[in-house]
Parts: C-alpha cells; sequence; structure tokens
C-alpha cells in the first residue's frame, strides 16, 4: 500500500514536471546560430553575433509573449562542422528558427533544413545562388554581385582601364571577381591579371607583388573584412601605393571596424556597399552612438546583418501571434519592410534583402577615417546588380 502511494506521488511529480517542461518548451523560441567565432572568419561571425545580441539587448528577449533563447555554435570556419552543429541544433536541441552562417555551412545543409522545415535567416553568406538552395532560406546579409559590378562602371568612367582582380578563393571571391569582370569588358576596360588567394592563413606579399608586377592602375579587391586590415598593411609597406595603383572593390576592404586603424592610406579609396557607419540617418547616428557606448567599437556591415537579421525574427514572431512553424514565419518574413542602420530595407518573395547600394569614398571625419556616401543605388534586388 504504502510503494503504491509513492509510487502514485512519484508518477504524479514526473507527470507535473513534464508539464511544466513542455509549457515552458512552447512559451520558448530557441535560435540557433551557427558562426565562425574561430579561424579565417572570426571576426565576422563575433560581428554578426554582437549586432544579434545588440539587437536583444535593445528590445528585450520576449516577443509575441515568447522568451527568445539564443543558441550559438562556433563552426571554427570550416564547413562539416557547421553542418554538424546545424544537425545537432535541428535534432537535439529542437531550435525553431536557424541563424546562418557562411556559405560553406548554409550550403551543405540545405536538404537537412528543408527537410525540417527551419526557417534559417542568413545573416552572412553573401553568395547570390545560395538563397535558391531552400524555401526556408531567408537573408539579411548582402550579395557580392550587388556591389561589385558598380565599381567597374566606376572604374572605367575615373579612366582606370587596366585593372588586375585581386580575389580570396571561394565562392564568395568568384562572385566578387566574375562581376566585377563581366561589367568592366563590357563596359571597355582590360583585366591584366586575376589572382586569387587561399581563404586560410593568407600571405598576401607575394600575391600583392604579382599584381604589382603586372602595372595595374587599379586593384578590384574582395577578401572577407576579417583579412583587410593585413591586405591594407601588406599593400603599404610594398609601396603600392606610393606607385599610384588603387585599390578598389566591394566595401568589405574598407570595414568600419577596422578602418581608423587601417592609416591615411586609404584617403580616397573607392567601395561600394550596403553599409557604412557614417550613413546619415538619425536612425544610424543613434545606433553607432549605442553600439559604440556598448561595445566600445564602431559597428560595421556585418552587425547590422546580425541586427537586421534579430529584427526580422521578432517582426516575423509578432506577425504569426508566436507560431512557429517554418512555413508560417518564412511567410510572414517575406515581404517585410523596415527602415534598418543601413537605410530602407525590405525582405523580397524569394527570401532575399533589397537594399540600397552606396558608392563611398574614404575622408577624414573628426580626425577618422569614414565610408562617405556620395551616390545612392536604390532597392537592388539580388541578382539585379547596382550598375549606372
Ligand atoms: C560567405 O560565406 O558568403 C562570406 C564569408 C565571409 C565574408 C563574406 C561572405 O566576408
Amino acid at each position: 500500500m504504502k510503494i503504491h502511494c509513492l509510487l502514485k506521488s512519484l508518477v504524479t511529480v514526473a507527470s507535473l514536471s513534464a508539464a511544466t517542461h513542455g509549457a515552458l518548451a512552447q512559451d520558448t523560441v530557441k535560435v540557433g546560430m551557427v558562426m565562425p567565432l574561430t579561424g579565417a572568419l572570426a571576426a565576422a561571425g563575433k560581428q554578426v553575433v554582437a549586432g544579434a545580441r545588440f539587437y536583444m539587448s535593445q528590445h528585450g528577449d520576449t516577443v509575441a509573449g515568447k522568451k527568445l533563447e539564443l543558441i550559438v555554435r562556433d563552426d571554427a570556419t570550416v564547413f562539416d562542422v557547421g553542418k554538424r552543429f546545424i544537425q545537432e541544433l535541428i535534432v537535439n536541441d529542437k531550435v525553431n528558427i536557424i541563424a546562418g552562417g557562411i556559405t560553406g555551412d548554409l550550403l551543405a545543409s540545405a536538404a537537412l533544413i528543408t527537410e525540417a522545415k527551419k526557417p534559417t535567416v542568413i545573416m552572412l553568406a553573401s553568395t547570390s545562388t545560395l538563397i535558391e538552395k531552400s524555401p526556408y532560406f531567408v537573408r539579411t546579409s548582402c550579395t557580392l554581385a550587388q556591389s561589385s559590378a558598380v565599381v567597374a562602371d566606376w572604374a572605367v568612367q575615373q579612366g582606370l582601364a587596366k585593372v588586375v582582380t585581386f580575389v580570396t578563393d571561394f565562392s564568395p571571391g568568384h562572385e566578387a571577381e566574375a562581376t566585377f569582370k563581366g561589367r568592366y569588358l563590357t563596359a571597355g576596360g582590360q583585366i591584366i591579371e586575376q589572382i586569387r588567394i587561399p581563404l586560410q592563413n593568407p600571405d598576401f606579399a607575394p600575391f600583392l607583388q604579382r599584381a604589382r608586377d603586372a602595372n595595374p592602375q587599379a586593384i578590384f579587391a574582395f577578401v572577407p573584412s576579417a583579412q583587410a586590415g593585413t591586405l591594407v598593411k601588406q599593400f603599404t609597406e610594398r609601396g603600392m601605393d606610393k606607385a599610384g595603383i588603387k585599390l578598389i572593390g566591394p566595401g568589405d576592404i574598407a570595414d568600419d571596424e577596422l578602418l581608423p586603424s587601417m592609416g591615411d592610406v586609404m584617403l580616397g579609396t573607392i567601395t561600394a556597399h550596403f553599409y557604412s557607419a557614417a550613413h546619415p540617418s538619425p536612425m544610424n547616428k543613434a545606433f553607432v552612438a549605442a553600439f559604440q557606448k556598448d561595445q566600445g567599437v564602431r559597428p560595421n556591415f556585418m552587425v547590422v546583418s546580425g541586427y537586421d537579421g534579430m529584427h526580422l525574427i521578432y517582426e516575423a514572431l509578432r506577425k504569426s501571434n508566436g507560431v512557429t512553424d517554418g512555413d508560417t514565419l518564412v511567410a510572414a518574413m517575406r515581404g517585410t519592410t523596415w527602415e534598418s542602420p543601413r537605410g530602407p530595407t525590405s525582405i523580397d518573395q524569394k527570401g532575399d534583402v533589397v537594399h540600397n547600394i552606396y558608392m563611398r569614398t574614404i575622408e577624414k571625419v573628426g580626425g577618422e577615417l569614414f565610408n562617405i556616401e556620395f551616390k545612392t543605388f536604390e532597392a537592388v534586388k539580388n541578382p539585379q546588380v547596382a550598375v549606372q
């Protein structure tokens, strides 16, 4: 009899705790984020995480009556590791939403994500075709094609007729190179050398020497922003700026976090991109001041991609009243329009980001280097490219 009572109360406790756990699980929305926090792209991943966390700190971690839990994993810039973490987050942690990550991780996981129907907000990857790999992909970062073509038009107009392309040897680099090349040749430019540099532990020196030997008027460069400081240092050490060779490219080489320490060699460098810390909107001014106060550094485009990615998740949960199934959330994300620190931003019906691309030149403002916007291409879609 006693044993029967004991068993009965144990069963009651167990079912009560299961019920509480179930209720808690229902009240929580889990976002599983896989980013490079170590390895070649560590700086980029950390910036996206900082942007996402900063959004949560400003807006609270409760949305549509649900508590948002952010689970962050480090893929160490290794695509297979990223895929394994995405799988574990889906299967073991039972996340509702995925926040990705680099192109390699997401290409490797697209089939898995589609099968699991997990809405996946791409907050870093910048390759155009990635968005087509799963109906559950939605992007708040950018594509390299969006910003690379307009640099070609500008270069030809400025009389830069002989260029060396200089890109990191991975899919975003190939996209920057191909888009620039297509447009530049059509506009009448001449590409005298195409150089690709390995992603892992790059030493730019021998590649820069090759570029210099080709005697170009400019180098069209895309390297991940995480490596831009080293590139500029080695470019200057070789006296390439003094030899009159211009650096041009997508904004990754003029990364806002690194720019203050790159030195005056960057003055006058022209790039095209979707975000500058000097974007002159009241919203961006407030954002930059608040982020700088909180983190001690200037926000860059990766920070904004993470910040906006989190905004999109909050908006979608608000629209869905906290319903988290993949189809509902992706439908809620598509068509969303908002004012971002980058300017007006929206998600199109394919799930891709639509935003302004700005031409910028580097100038000193208040003793610090900034990307000053001088021309705007409005609402540039993927795979549309900004052209004159
Ligand atoms: C990407 O994986 O698409 C990627 C990685 C690093 C960058 C840009 C794009 O700086």
